[in-house]
Parts: structure tokens; sequence; C-alpha cells
């Protein structure tokens, strides 16, 4: 059984403008013991103490703003739409780290209507991101972009785990394994392991996408691509292969099925290989508050995955 390791748990948020958050005023913070109201501090440094921002910032809590957005839109097949999103020039920076995402809805729908979308790729205007329509609410998305404007919630930070390994691999090898419209991840991440001197392989399949989206954006940085039909059958096979060059970091973008199949290579080889996985929660609010995404660490206690980096060990 997989669970949340308790030594490795930090907060996404933790450092940022939206920390402290409601979390902290109940008592509740995932990383500090001392505003769970325990005596000492537990709490593994993540460069920041979650409790002086609390004391500092005298009970005000900043919570993610709505906006509303202009929308470009480009059909790219039956059901994956590409939105260029129009956005204030002081999110632009804060999306561009990798796991960026940002809550959407149409503009006549209540918040429950919002569909967590990774950030495929920045511009100067905005921020770019390619929708599959799966059920209701990615089709009224999809049906409102082609009329109207949208409200964008964020920046929300949390889209990938393992944050912390890409940002630390330098002068390295990485690979990136990605499925479907787990490729909307892959651009961002490919841009920090790129910034840090690595050389990138990336192994893409369509998936329920249909095609390849992010092949021509992440040749164009400089990744060598490899395009497969199918993970399972061509794409992994290859993988493993590439594995033998004991990469410092994989990064997995799809459904957990392929998280757990990567995570097996990787223990394979025995080579202390990191890996970060895209986020397959299901999140609605993103401040750690809703419950729709909570997960167990081995010690009993709830996080929110909307908010929570960790390590999941085998029990
Ligand atoms: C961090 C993150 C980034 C994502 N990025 C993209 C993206 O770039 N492009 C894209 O097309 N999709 C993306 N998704 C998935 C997308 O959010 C869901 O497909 C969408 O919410 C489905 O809603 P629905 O009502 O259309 O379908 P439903 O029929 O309700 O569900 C279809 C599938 O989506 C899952 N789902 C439903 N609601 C949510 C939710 N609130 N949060 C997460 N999963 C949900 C369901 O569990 C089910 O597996 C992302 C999800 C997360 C968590
Ligand atoms: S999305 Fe609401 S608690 Fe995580």
């Amino acid at each position: 059984m997989e669970q949340v390791a308790e030594w490795s748990l930090t907060c996404v948020d933790a450092g940022s403008e939206y920390c402290p958050c409601y979390l902290a005023v109940s008592g509740e913070c995932f990383v500090c013991s001392l505003l769970r109201g325990r005596e000492f501090c537990t709490c593994s440094w993540s460069g920041t103490c979650s409790y002086l921002h609390y004391l500092w910032s005298r009970g005000n809590i900043t919570i993610r703003r709505e906006v509303e957005v202009k929308v470009m839109r480009e059909e790219l097949g039956s059901n994956l739409v590409r939105l260029l999103l129009t956005l204030p020039a002081t999110w632009i920076r804060e999306l561009s780290n990798p796991g960026a995402f940002l809550f959407l809805r149409p503009a006549d729908m209540p918040p429950a209507a919002a569909v967590p979308v990774s950030v495929f790729e920045i511009r100067e205007e905005g921020a770019e991101v390619v929708l599959y329509v799966d059920g209701p609410k990615t089709r009224l998305l999809a049906l409102a972009s082609a009329t109207s404007c949208l409200i964008a919630k964020g920046p929300c930070y949390n889209g990938v785990q393992g944050l912390a390994a890409l940002k630390r691999t330098n002068g390295g090898k990485a690979v990136l394994v990605a499925g479907g419209v787990g490729q909307s991840a892959t651009v961002l991440v490919a841009r920090q392991l790129l910034r840090g001197g690595n050389r990138v392989q990336a192994c893409l399949a369509p998936g329920r996408a249909g095609f390849n989206y992010a092949a021509e954006s992440l040749q164009a940085l400089g990744v060598e691509v490899k395009e497969v039909k199918s993970l399972r059958r061509e794409g992994l096979p290859l993988v493993s292969k590439w594995l033998q060059e004991k990469p410092s970091v994989v990064f997995s973008a799809g459904p957990d099925t392929l998280h757990r199949e990567v995570a097996n290579l990787v223990a394979k080889t025995g080579a202390g290989i990191e890996l970060a996985v895209s986020q397959n929660a299901v999140l609605c609010c993103g401040e750690g508050l809703c419950g729709s995404c909570i997960t167990v660490t081995a010690e009993g206690r709830r996080v929110p995955r909307c908010k929570a980096q960790f390590r999941v060990e085998r029990r």
C-alpha cells in the first residue's frame, strides 16, 4: 500500500503570498506543528517559517483571486481545444513554473463548475492551455470559450508532485514520459530542466487527445522527442532503455496507472533516480478547504493534495 511519508511533507504555498491560509487559522496547517498547537517545531524546513508568517500577517489571509479573461480559441481535434488566455501581468511570471495551473469556468456558471487546467505554455500576453472535453464541466467550458470571456482563478502551483526534484536536478539527464492531456504539463517541466543545464528526452503518446500536441513545442526548446502510438506497447520499453543511462530524474505525466508503471521501471534500476509526476487529484477549491483532494499520511493525518508536496512510501 502506498502512503504519504510524513517526513517529506512541504506546502507548495509556503513562502508565497498565500501563506498563511485558512488551515493556519483553524489550527490545521499540515507543515507547522506550532500552528497545530504543539509545543515544538517538527517541520521539515522548506526555507520559510509558516508560524512567523502567521504572526506577521495579523490575521490577514490572502486567497486566490478570480479574474475575467479574454480567450482566443483554436480547435485542435474533435474533443480538444487550445485556449490562449489573456492574464494579468503579475500572474504570468508566477505561472511560468512547472506545475502551474488555473481553475477555469464560464462567467455565468457557479464556482462548482470550475475545471483545473495545466498551463501548457506561457506567452507574453498570457497562458496557453489545452482542454480535453471529458464530461459536463469541460464541455460547458469549451462551449463558453467560443463565445464569451471565462473566469480564471489562480495562480495555483501544485499541478506536479516532486517539484523539488525537478528544481535541484542540474547538469544531468532527464526523461519525460507523457500520454494524452498529460502532455500539457511537460513544457514548463522541460523549461525548468533545460534551465538547469540538463539534457532532456521525451517520449509522447497521443492517448485520448488524439495527437502529440506537445511535440513541436518541446522540440523547439531543444528536447529530444520520440513519438509513439502507445505508451504501454512501445513507450515504456523505450523508457526502460533510456533508464539504463541512469538519468537524474524522470517526469511522468498522465493517469495514475502510468505513474505506477514508470515508478516500477525506476525502482527496478536501483539507481536512486528521482521521480516527479503530474497531479491527478480531484481539485475543487485549491485552498485546502473543500476536502475533495484529501490523502492520508502513514501516521493517519489528512493532507490536501492541492497544497501538499510529498513522497509516497510503499508499506
Ligand atoms: C492539476 C490538474 C491539471 C489538469 N490539467 C488539465 C488540462 O490541462 N487539460 C485537460 O483537459 N484536463 C486537465 N485536467 C483534468 C480536468 O480537470 C478534468 O478532466 C475535468 O475536471 C473533468 O471534469 P468534467 O466535468 O468535464 O468531467 P467528469 O465526467 O466530471 O470527470 C471526468 C474525469 O475527470 C475527473 N475530474 C472531474 N472533476 C475533476 C476536478 N475538479 N479535478 C480533477 N479531476 C476531475 C474525474 O475524476 C474523471 O476521471 C487537470 C486536472 C488536474 C487535477
Ligand atoms: S481542492 Fe479543496 S481541499 Fe484541495
